[in-house]
């Protein structure tokens, strides 16, 4: 690769950050966000805000914040848009998730009621759970996709801004697979939105919406969404940073950091077995079996691919999955998982592992929103487009070419991800071999 120092523009102007779904995730991203930009409170797990990178060699070798190393978008320079199925503004949804504390969000309460949803794009064939009040209506699907467009410049010029990023916050859509013949190219998809195609989900309006006006687009959620033949095209022909799917928080966030580990020492596994309870909207969403579906196929993915049965077959052949979620009101946000994972050690003795893992799921998934949306400013200001695997760190199931499959590993994606912005900077990467290492 070529080096891209000089071909990155500044972060120059405003950035306004689309949301579809302005629910629990999204509101705590937002008053995270305005609450660090008042020096309030600190943005841990963000790897924008706190991580650092060592840069230089030898003696000369040094850590450095990322935010001071790549030129990045100030908190101070975003401003919050976004749709929702439900007329509440962001304070009021932030109140209702029960996230954060009533002191924290009194301290942001009046820029969060100033943000108003915009209608949605709502199709309830695709989340059966709820029952939205606040969606646009249109002749066809095509004239909602104009309609997105039309709230997103309106957006652009009142807040006078000078690049947008849109993050899908909305709640996960019952389980899709590619429909040929609608999905498969551009030109298909364009005519199936002018047909108002019920294969065509919302989620899939707002990121063609967004990428055809040359907009980044990533989708927090498993849904299929922009992980279609169509929409790599469109992302390829406008030059627009896309990825996906689904937030590595959780659960999954634990298995990438465990699995590979167990794996390095050669040590096998018989099964895995997940259990989640979960009280907030998120959890009732997917306690429809459809939507569940495509969260399943999400979370299952990653142990098959970091573990490679097929080329470690006397360890992990006949491995056991399994993961369920368990709609629970009474914990809201304050997910509960349980893990039991059983490995054998030499000559195959048995072993256990539990984990109990008392997480909160959008105080996790809140920094991971805030490092996209500004890494994939950064992207399209280094004119990157496509799919930006490089990203695969933040991700519980990383889009990939079809040819191809994606990095799980926690570790590998994070020196991917740190000698990815090594090379935006022209700084040599660390491959930690030969005499130059960075010990
Ligand atoms: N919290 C986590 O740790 C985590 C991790 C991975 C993925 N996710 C995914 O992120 C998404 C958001 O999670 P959450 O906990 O904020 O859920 P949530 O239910 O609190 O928020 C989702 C919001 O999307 C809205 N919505 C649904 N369909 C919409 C549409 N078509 N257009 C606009 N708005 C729409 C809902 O009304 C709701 O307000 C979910 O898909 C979830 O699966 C969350």
């Amino acid at each position: 690769m070529s080096s891209k120092n000089s071909d990155i523009k500044s972060p120059e102007g405003k950035l306004g950050v689309l949301i579809p779904g302005l629910g629990a995730v999204s509101t705590t991203f937002i008053a995270g966000s305005i609450l660090v930009k008042k020096g309030i409170r600190l943005p841990i797990g963000s790897l924008t805000q706190m991580g650092k990178l060592r840069v230089g060699r030898g003696e000369n070798a040094k850590e450095v914040f990322i935010k001071d190393f790549v030129p990045l978008a100030g908190l101070g320079d975003l401003e919050f848009g976004g749709w929702d199925i439900f007329e509440d503004t962001v304070y009021q949804s932030a109140k209702n998730a029960q996230v954060l504390s009533g002191d924290d969000l009194e301290e942001v309460k009046d820029e969060m009621s100033k943000i108003k949803p915009w209608k949605a794009v709502f199709n309830k064939h695709f989340v059966k759970n709820l029952d939205g009040t606040w969606i646009k209506e249109a002749p066809s699907y095509w004239d909602l996709a104009q309609m997105v467009k039309d709230d997103i410049l309106n957006f652009k010029e009142e807040k006078k801004l000078s690049r947008l990023v849109m993050i899908w916050c909305g709640s996960t859509e019952i389980y899709q697979e590619m429909i040929p013949g609608v999905h498969d190219t551009l030109e298909n998809f364009e005519k199936a939105l002018k047909s108002s195609h019920p294969g065509i989900a919302p989620s899939m309006i707002y990121a063609y919406a967004a990428m055809d006006l040359g907009i980044p687009y990533a989708n927090g959620a498993p849904n299929l969404c922009n992980d279609i033949p169509a929409l790599w095209e469109l992302a390829d022909k406008k030059r627009v940073p896309m990825g996906g799917k689904d937030f590595k928080t959780g659960q999954t966030f634990m298995k990438t950091l465990l699995a590979p580990g167990l794996k390095s020492r050669m040590l096998g596994m018989r099964g895995w077995y997940s259990t989640n309870i979960l009280g907030n909207r998120d959890g009732e969403v997917l306690d429809d079996p459809d939507s569940f579906k495509t969260k399943e196929v999400s979370k299952l993915s990653v142990l098959e691919q970091i573990l490679q049965p097929d080329d470690y077959p006397e360890l992990y052949r006949d491995f056991y999955h399994k993961v369920t979620i368990n709609y629970y009101p009474p914990r809201g946000d304050n997910k509960e998982g349980w893990d039991n994972i059983d490995i054998f050690g030499w000559l195959g003795y048995p072993m256990q592992i539990k984990v109990n893992f008392l997480c909160r799921d959008s105080i996790l998934a809140a920094p991971i929103v805030l490092d996209l949306v500004l890494f994939m400013d950064l992207a399209a200001r280094a004119s990157l487009s496509g799919n930006q695997e490089w990203l695969a760190f933040y991700w519980k199931s990383p889009m990939h070419a079809p040819n191809d499959h994606p990095e799980h590993d926690i570790f590998v994606q994070l020196m991917r991800l740190k000698n990815t912005l090594r090379w935006f900077m022209d700084e040599p990467p660390v491959t930690y071999l030969g005499s130059e290492t960075y010990n």
